[in-house]
């Protein structure tokens, strides 16, 4: 690893408003700092003769202190006191620059997997120190300027006026500078499982109302809220994402837009006591990240928010895998059969029913046998692992009633036999995935943490999904709050002591975390393949999930579903996958995950192993990922080399109006022949019509060879792998 941290210029005293300049390292993007003259810190951001951020306010209001826990100083009259209640009330205005430190650093680091398997770390820095004179305050702001974007996050260094301190709100603002185009959710506190909309910003508000579909789980933020990761494009064609990086002993941050100055300002989620997080000095929030490009695929080929993330905490990193999977899943996502294994509900107590005793229902999902047959599939297809859902007691009544006490994640279902499927697949070089749906009883998954990772030691499981289903108990804390962020970071630094990886569903939003802690190989996090079987995802998805979810961190999507029509097979399901089959194979370079599910039934496979050779070969880690054409919301084509073998493999995903794609194969090896084999949509097959229909052709490619006329019908797609 090269590395190379030069300090260009050191502290300089006494700045007071001056402004200050940052440049990318290619000279592309500039950055300005000043402070106005209230004294409140103000950025803006320029990309060659463009800007993309007009000047726009930095700072915190922060909850008024008690007077009642001043000191005795503070406290000597009730209106110094007073006053210094008012005074302390922000860390908005005020500051006066005491001086700034600039440095530059360039790096590669090497993931321990990624879309590639070197990455650069190339920006300049700038520190300010700003002092708040009339408390007697300081803050930094730290920014990073990257040839593809800006990071920068608020620090606040140990001090006597500013220890323990709690967040009423962060006024990070974004100006933008047109009424741009964006692809944008609805600002949730508890879920980011919504159906993207297209609108300009001017129409965000009057959308609200439309994108926010009934869902248990929904809290939204605002009329005008939005989350992140955030996609808009300008009129004059600049791509433009705001998200975080490193959100740690943090809330997750919304977006309120304001049409009347086109501005942004960040929204925390709120924790049970309407608090926005609570904080201790020396302490520094997440980084506020800003990519932008003149291209699209730049966008997807940015790696700032791992880069703004710490290297990993885990120093011996040889247990952690990607991982290609198959699961009884699907099945009882579609309703034909059961995580649980009665109907007998308001029998059945945890800890108190003996389901030796109950009646059961007959379509249990998860039995010995059945699993069994997943095993075997998996160990003749080369898949590394079995997920197994609903195979420990609890899922009578597990949803919906708050309860503090559902699941303990160590006791089997009478018919799952737990040491018998484990020693059966390791006899066949196969490991079973854990499932922990917590419900959402965070205290209940804690209390049950340490047990639970022990047994899947004593079993051999070196990977869980979790799930969070359903509103927190404890009441009033919302997915997305600090206290639950945090619990999310616990549970995987526990599960590293314990060799486990971690895939978590229905948790916050990722913000690449997964660079320090690489055991974090999954979320969820977005609408996955699950709602296709709840009506269908808009056709459009999978295009617009690579520039906003994906952001931040892999999406264990679940791709590979054969059969479109899920009536086909599950009585009285009329959802319909709005996907043909050959995109359904091109999501698995399209939207990158070290672990990826082939999520159909295996009868489904069985019927199609020619279509299902290709999720057979492709990879989950690899060396390098070419993004050779993309717009969001419209088509998404990604080439990418395996890790260790000189194989390419090309994903292609397109929403209503297909894409046609002219692909040169100059980046293979020169001289060297491979065999292409190319999965695209038969003639007219569309996501709505004869979507199962595919054409499987081979040719033999050289580096000089030009793949003319790639066809992906409306919702359709291509793979192709080069060997
Ligand atoms: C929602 C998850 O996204 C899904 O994958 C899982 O099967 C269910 N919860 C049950 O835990
Ligand atoms: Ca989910």
């Amino acid at each position: 690893m090269k590395r190379a941290f030069i300090i260009a210029s050191v502290l300089a005293f006494a700045l007071g408003t001056s402004a200050q300049r940052l440049s990318s390292p290619d000279g592309r993007l500039t950055m300005e700092f000043s402070v106005d003259a209230s004294g409140r810190p103000t950025y803006s951001l320029s990309y060659s003769d463009k800007m993309v951020v007009a000047p726009s306010h930095l700072g915190y209001q922060l909850k008024p202190e008690d007077p009642s826990k001043m000191t005795d100083f503070e406290w000597k009259t009730p209106a110094a006191a007073q006053d210094a209640v008012a005074q302390r009330a922000d860390l908005l205005t005020g500051f006066s620059i005491l001086g700034t430190e600039v440095s530059s650093c360039d790096e590669v680091w090497t993931p321990v997997w990624g879309e590639e398997s070197s990455i650069r770390n190339h920006y300049n820095e700038l520190l300010v120190h700003l002092g708040q004179a009339k408390n007697d305050r300081c803050m930094d702001i730290r920014f990073r300027l990257f040839d593809d974007g800006l990071g920068f996050r608020y620090e606040f260094p140990d001090q006597k006026n500013l220890t323990y301190f709690t967040i009423k709100e962060e006024v990070s603002e974004f100006t933008m500078t047109g009424d741009h185009t964006a692809w944008w959710i609805a600002g949730d506190y508890d879920t980011q499982e919504y159906e993207w909309q297209t609108t300009r910003l001017s129409q965000i508000d009057e959308q609200m109302p439309k994108a926010i579909a009934p869902n248990s789980s929904q809290t939204p933020a605002g009329p005008a809220s939005v989350q992140t990761s955030l996609q808009m494009k300008s009129d004059d064609g600049l791509y433009i994402n705001l998200h975080e990086a490193a959100c740690i002993n943090y809330a997750t941050m919304h977006l309120d837009y304001d049409e009347s100055r086109r501005c942004f300002t960040s929204h925390l989620t709120p924790s049970a006591s309407g608090d926005k997080g609570d904080l201790q000095t020396p302490t520094t929030s997440p980084w506020r990240t800003i990519i932008v490009s003149d291209k699209a695929t730049d966008i997807l080929a940015s790696r700032m928010t791992l880069n703004l993330n710490e290297p990993s905490k885990i120093t011996d990193t040889s247990w952690i895998h990607p991982t290609k999977y198959i699961g009884v899943w699907w099945e009882m996502i579609t309703g034909k059969s059961t995580w649980c294994y009665t109907d007998a509900v308001a029998s059945v107590k945890l800890g108190v029913t003996d389901y030796e005793k109950v009646e059961p229902n007959g379509r249990h999902g998860a039995t010995t046998e059945h699993v069994k047959e997943y095993i075997d599939f998996a160990a003749e297809h080369g898949f590394s692992e079995v997920l197994v859902e609903g195979w420990n007691v609890g899922w009578e009544d597990w949803f919906g009633h708050q309860k503090d006490y559902v699941f303990d994640f160590v006791t089997p279902y009478p018919d799952f036999n737990l040491k018998y499927l484990n020693d059966y697949a390791h006899s066949k070089g196969v490991r079973l995935m854990m499932h922990h749906e917590t419900s959402a009883s965070i205290r209940n998954y804690e209390r049950h943490l340490e047990q639970a990772y022990t047994l899947m030691n004593e079993y051999g499981y070196d990977a869980v999904k979790q799930g969070y289903v359903g509103d927190i108990c404890p009441r009033g804390e919302h997915h997305y709050s600090q206290w639950l962020n945090n619990h999310y970071l616990y549970t995987i630094e526990e599960a590293a002591k314990h060799h486990i990886m971690v895939n978590a569903h229905e948790a916050t939003r990722p913000t690449g975390i997964c660079r320090t802690w690489p055991n974090w190989v999954g979320n969820e996090s977005a609408r996955g393949t699950e709602y296709e079987s709840f009506g269908g995802n808009p056709v459009n998805h999978t295009t617009i999930l690579p520039f906003t979810r994906l952001i931040g961190g892999p999406m264990d999507y679940t791709p590979g579903i054969f059969v479109m029509d899920l009536s086909k097979w599950v009585p009285g399901n009329t959802s319909k996958v709005r996907s043909t089959l050959a995109r359904q194979l091109a999501l698995y370079v399209t939207l990158y995950s070290p672990l990826q599910m082939a999520a159909d039934i295996i009868e489904h496979y069985k019927e199609k192993m020619d279509a299902f050779q290709f999720i057979k070969d492709v990879p989950c880690d690899w060396d390098k990922s070419l993004y050779l054409e993309a717009e969001p919301g419209e088509y998404v084509v990604i080439a990418r080399k395996a890790k260790g073998a000189d194989e390419w493999y090309i994903g292609c995903s397109a929403a209503e109006c297909g894409h046609t794609s002219t692909i040169h194969l100059d980046f293979l090896t020169p001289g060297k022949t491979y065999t292409a084999t190319i999965y695209a949509d038969a003639k007219g097959t569309a996501w709505d019509n004869n979507p199962e229909g595919y054409v499987i052709t081979t040719q033999k490619v050289t580096s000089k060879s030009v793949l003319k006329k790639l066809v992906a019908g409306a919702g359709g797609g291509f793979a192709i792998s080069i060997k």
